[in-house]
């Protein structure tokens, strides 16, 4: 038997404010994003922004429907959406913010788990890391180097 330790290393920045000016614009897209959310049953709206590396910002938000599970995530609507739109473009970066109408997100709001299988993906097939910056509505950024130290042992490709 042997231990495996496996580590997450993150940046905590204590405002937008402390990031460089391209990611507070990217985060700025995310944010125009999340107001634009279609979410009327969980009144969570989740938004957001994909930088490329042709220089093409591709946006996303949540997307509900009265059949709960048909509904999408931002993330996924986003990378998808950047998939389909610029299938040979490599994703640099991914900012990302949710807002909620039951309570103060002031926190920083990571991608759920499904979101990260899907990045995942994207991030294995470009071979190149995919910066995540997340944040709930105001306080906090948290940065992530890439996809994979939000996931650890996910599931490849290489599995298959
Ligand atoms: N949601 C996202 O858009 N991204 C996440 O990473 C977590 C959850 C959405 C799905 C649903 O519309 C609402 O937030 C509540 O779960």
């Amino acid at each position: 038997m042997k231990e495996v330790k496996i580590e997450t290393i993150l940046k905590v920045y204590n405002s937008l404010g402390e990031l460089p000016n391209d990611i507070q614009q990217l985060m700025g897209f995310a944010i125009k994003a999340r107001e634009n959310a279609y979410a009327p049953y969980s009144k969570f709206k989740v938004g957001a922004a994909i930088l490329l590396d042709n220089k093409e910002v591709v946006i996303g938000s949540n997307q509900e429907n009265a059949s709960y599970p048909s509904g999408l995530c931002a993330e996924r609507t986003a990378i998808y959406y950047a998939g389909a739109k610029h299938p040979n473009a490599k994703i640099l970066k991914m900012a990302l913010t949710a807002s909620s109408q039951n309570q103060v997100t002031d926190s920083p709001i990571p991608p759920c788990g499904a979101c990260r299988q899907a990045i995942s993906e994207y991030e294995i097939k470009q071979d190149q890391p995919i910066e995540i910056y997340f944040m709930g509505a105001t306080g906090k950024v948290v940065k992530s180097n890439s996809l994979a130290n939000l996931l650890p042992l996910g599931f490849d490709r290489s599995f298959l």
